[in-house]
């Protein structure tokens, strides 16, 4: 019986779970499972994207059959080659004898290798200039060498905003009823083996990624369809800023990961009171033995910590079996920008040391530290002082590293940060207005800044619960009126604290300015304003930020820009409590008060859209 599940009224998922796999590609255990996903879009004609592995075919040609609703199939994009995406192609296109291939040159080469299809007349070779009109989609194809193997290429609908990602923001884990990513707490549940599925899989190719994320960049995407994993419609920065971090082969936590190879505890013993030491100074620590944790979970583990261990026992005058599988592994995987100690251990003549070290040391950036233990045989008292120095330099460096790149998109890196740290930066104030239709919108926001001078070139950040938000998105242009110390109180509450959806925001304004883009501005208590046209949108979860060419600029007045300091001393009225109200919350930004004992934690002030993070206790 068909299994299929419904993306978006035209697009439905008909992929297929395996649970039984028990090594992806013959070397990956999954315990989790896998998913082969597969996508077919109905249109004026219909497209299915890639297949599935030759393991689940049959449901897979009954979910494809199901979600046709008796239609012809007419196309069927290869994306990639690998076989656990491309071994029922033979099978659908026999099923659907009109139906024409749409892939590149590389992947019809390798269809030839593959499946010995020599006769490209069925084929549509497309290139990166060519479209799919399907009807109401347009198919958009980018080329993506090398993620994970030469001939892909992804997909963008850019009628839906949808970006069909081939094996990028894929993860190991079957589906477990749950198709989206939001359906689930995808950072505490799965984001473990998303890491260890990139790392593995792609991790060597970090520059290819580079160059499919930057291509990708200027598209407008509200959708990822990958071919493994969850489907991304909401947070997609949430693992995009990931695969930004994995591919520049960036840590993504400060702390150390301690790998250890022993073969009677004496190594582990030196490793363990390691261990003890760092989480004694402060630094977070996560360990391994390397004999029976399989290589993919420390190669995923290296690519999250800042700062790496081996501990190896001297065998055969070399390094220990597994852990000389595992540094091999790690400099395959092109493993960068870490800092290194190693600790060995010989009975006789150490020499797993230098080894290792020789090896980390063809990788780029890789600190290998001069602070080195020896152990014969067993550590001795005298060495735990060595261990101490070691543990210190780590812990120090650690802690450094920290300050300068606190939390990189991490959310296990929270405890690192204090928000408040972020509040005691500079801000000012401004209008930012939209114009959609015969429709003008403004609000009020904090987060205008310049980013380059040629050309001129600004960005602002919006709270996507703002309805201007929504209205830039979508026209791609705005104002900015910049708001001075004079600027009432009024002015703000006219801006900050009502909805555009349901008013409008101008109502009994005594100006009608508008500049060149024909959008309003705000004349009145503002010393400039500045037009520009979007170019580039960036999806930061509850926020968007959009950069932007200057199109306009004046100056008003010369008096002094108000700064969001300048606001909360002497412009916001201090909050009016209730005589009777014993027990709340008041929002800092706008007054606005929640009456309780406790502040839920993920509350949005009604009026000003600020989080619990400004709300202090009566
Ligand atoms: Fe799941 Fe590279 O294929």
């Amino acid at each position: 019986m068909y299994c299929t599940k419904k993306i978006t009224d035209d697009l439905t998922w008909v992929g297929v779970n395996d649970r039984r796999l028990a090594m992806f590609e013959g070397v990956y255990s999954v315990p989790d499972g896998v998913s082969y996903n597969s996508y077919l879009l109905r249109d004026e004609k219909n497209v299915l994207f890639d297949t599935v592995d030759k393991a689940v075919t049959r449901r897979f040609i009954e979910n494809v059959v199901h979600a046709l609703d008796g239609e012809n199939l007419d196309y069927l994009i290869v994306q990639h080659m690998e076989p656990d995406h491309s071994a029922a192609m033979l099978e659908i296109m026999n099923l659907y004898p009109g139906l024409k291939v749409v892939c590149n040159r590389k992947i019809a080469d390798m269809i030839g290798q593959f499946y010995g299809i020599t006769d490209l007349s069925r084929f549509l070779l497309v290139t990166e200039v060519d479209t799919l009109d399907t009807g109401k989609h347009t198919l958009h194809f980018v080329m993506a060498p090398m993620v994970h193997w030469p001939e892909v290429m992804v997909t963008y609908d850019s009628a839906d905003k949808i970006l069909f990602s081939a094996d990028a923001y894929g993860s190991f884990g079957a589906l477990n009823g749950a198709l989206f990513a939001d359906e689930v707490d995808f950072g505490r549940d799965y984001m473990d083996e998303a890491r260890r599925y990139y790392t593995n899989i792609v991790g060597k190719y970090g520059p290819q990624v580079q160059s499919l994320l930057n291509k990708a960049e200027p598209l407008e995407i509200k959708m990822i369809c990958p071919l493994h994993g969850f489907v991304w419609r909401k947070n997609i920065n949430e693992i995009v800023s990931k695969y930004e971090l994995w591919s520049a082969y960036q840590p993504e936590e400060s702390g150390v990961m301690i790998a250890y190879a022993s073969v009677y505890g004496n190594t582990e013993n030196a490793a363990e009171i390691l261990a003890c030491r760092l989480r004694d100074k402060g630094a977070k620590t996560e360990m391994f033995d390397v004999s029976v944790t399989a290589a993919s979970e420390i190669v995923s583990s290296a690519f999250r910590w800042s700062h790496l261990v081996f501990a190896s026992t001297t065998y055969n005058a070399g390094i220990f079996v597994s852990m000389e599988a595992l540094v091999s592994d790690l400099v395959a995987h092109n493993i960068q920008n870490r800092t290194v100690a190693v600790i060995e251990n010989g009975s006789w003549a150490p020499t797993s040391g230098n080894l290792i070290a020789a090896k980390l040391g063809e990788c780029k950036n890789i600190k290998i530290l001069d602070n080195r233990i020896s152990v014969r045989s067993s550590l001795k008292e005298e060495q735990l002082k060595e261990i101490d120095a070691l543990a210190d330099e780590l812990a120090g460096t650690v802690r450094a590293e920290a300050k300068e790149s606190p939390a990189p998109g991490g959310k296990a890196a929270s405890a690192l940060v204090d928000s408040a740290a972020a509040r005691k930066l500079s801000y000012g104030l401004f209008i930012l207005t939209a114009k959609e239709g015969g429709k003008d919108n403004g609000c009020v926001i904090n987060t205008a800044a310049q980013v380059t001078d040629s050309p001129l070139r600004i960005s602002v950040t919006v709270n996507k619960l703002n309805c201007t938000c929504d209205m830039i998105s979508r026209s791609g242009e705005f104002n900015v009126s910049v708001l001075t110390e004079s600027a009432p109180f009024d002015i703000f509450k006219q801006f900050g604290f009502t909805c555009g959806k349901d008013s409008d925001k101008f109502a009994g304004a005594a100006y009608n300015a508008r500049t060149e883009n024909g959008i309003r501005f705000v004349p009145e208590y503002t010393n400039s304003v500045i037009s520009a046209k979007v170019t580039q949108t960036l999806d930061c979860g509850t926020h968007i930020l959009f950069i932007a060419d200057v199109t306009q600029a004046f100056v008003l007045s010369e008096e002094r820009s108000a700064t969001y300091q300048y606001y909360y001393d002497h412009i916001k009225p201090k909050p009016q409590l209730p005589k009777e109200m014993k027990k709340g919350f008041v929002c800092k930004i706008c007054g606005y008060i929640h009456e309780g004992d406790d502040l839920p934690a993920d509350i949005i002030c009604p009026l000003c859209k600020h989080g619990a993070d400004d709300f202090e206790r009566i």
